[in-house]
């Protein structure tokens, strides 16, 4: 579970985030929703403890992100999965590196996370690109290879900001039903968008900002 209580974040003189409380439980499927500039890759990285809240308080299951160590903080988030916006993968390794390097880092043995790693390029439609460096491949591309990554280690939660940013409308759907299945399986899943698509076609909880507050 994920509680927020009265969180308020400021860069500078920029309030980002103004006394957010939210409680997300486990194996809920949310949507955060908002307006570009709105505060949503904001709120995901404080829930994901990459930054820390001006005020107010997140939990993780019980434990403080406030308090925590970072050893432990490390060690919470190899049970988290997150999709960057800007997808964040190391461009000097294969497709097939990059997603198997995120099962290899928690132990995993090799024969496992190699099984693993082709199963999930399938499920994103990627299994012909394995061998290619992340340049050599279209955004949406790029951008199933982050939500492959993101998804190997099956993660207690899953923080995706906006996922399906640069995919086509079939394409979408089909990341969209991954989700889902992720989510049946037990994963806790977070998606910020502001996609009208995704938000209108849903039956999920929607959670949306504006100007950093809650007003839905
Ligand atoms: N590192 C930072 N330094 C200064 N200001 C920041 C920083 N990160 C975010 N902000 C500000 O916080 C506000 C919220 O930004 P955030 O990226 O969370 O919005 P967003 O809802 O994700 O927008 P988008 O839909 O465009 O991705 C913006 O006004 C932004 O300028
Ligand atoms: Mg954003």
């Amino acid at each position: 579970m994920i509680q927020l209580f009265h969180v308020t974040k400021r860069f500078g003189a920029n309030v980002a985030l103004q006394d957010i409380s939210l409680r997300i439980r486990r194996g809920e499927f949310v949507f955060i929703s908002g307006p570009s500039g709105a505060g949503k890759t904001t709120l995901l990285r404080l829930m994901f403890g990459a930054e820390r809240p001006s005020e107010g308080q997140i939990l993780i299951d019980g434990i403080n992100l406030n308090r925590i160590r970072r050893v432990k903080l490390d060690m919470l988030r190899r049970r988290i999965g997150f999709v960057f916006q800007d997808f964040k993968l190391l461009n000097r390794k294969t497709v097939f590196q990059n997603v198997a390097l995120a099962s290899e880092v928690l132990g995993e043995r090799q024969s496992i996370t190699r099984k693993k790693a082709h199963q999930i390029l399938r499920a994103v439609g990627l299994s012909s690109k394995e061998q290619a460096y992340p340049l050599q491949l279209s955004g949406g591309e790029q951008q199933r290879v982050a939500i492959a990554r993101a998804m190997i280690n099956n993660p207690l939660i899953l923080f995706a900001d906006e996922p399906t940013g640069n995919l086509d409308p079939e394409i979408t759907k089909e990341i969209m039903i991954l989700f889902r299945s992720i989510n049946l399986r037990g994963t806790t899943v977070v998606i910020a968008t502001h996609s009208r698509d995704l938000l209108e076609n849903t039956d999920q909880r929607i959670v949306t900002l504006n100007r950093g507050q809650i007003v839905s």
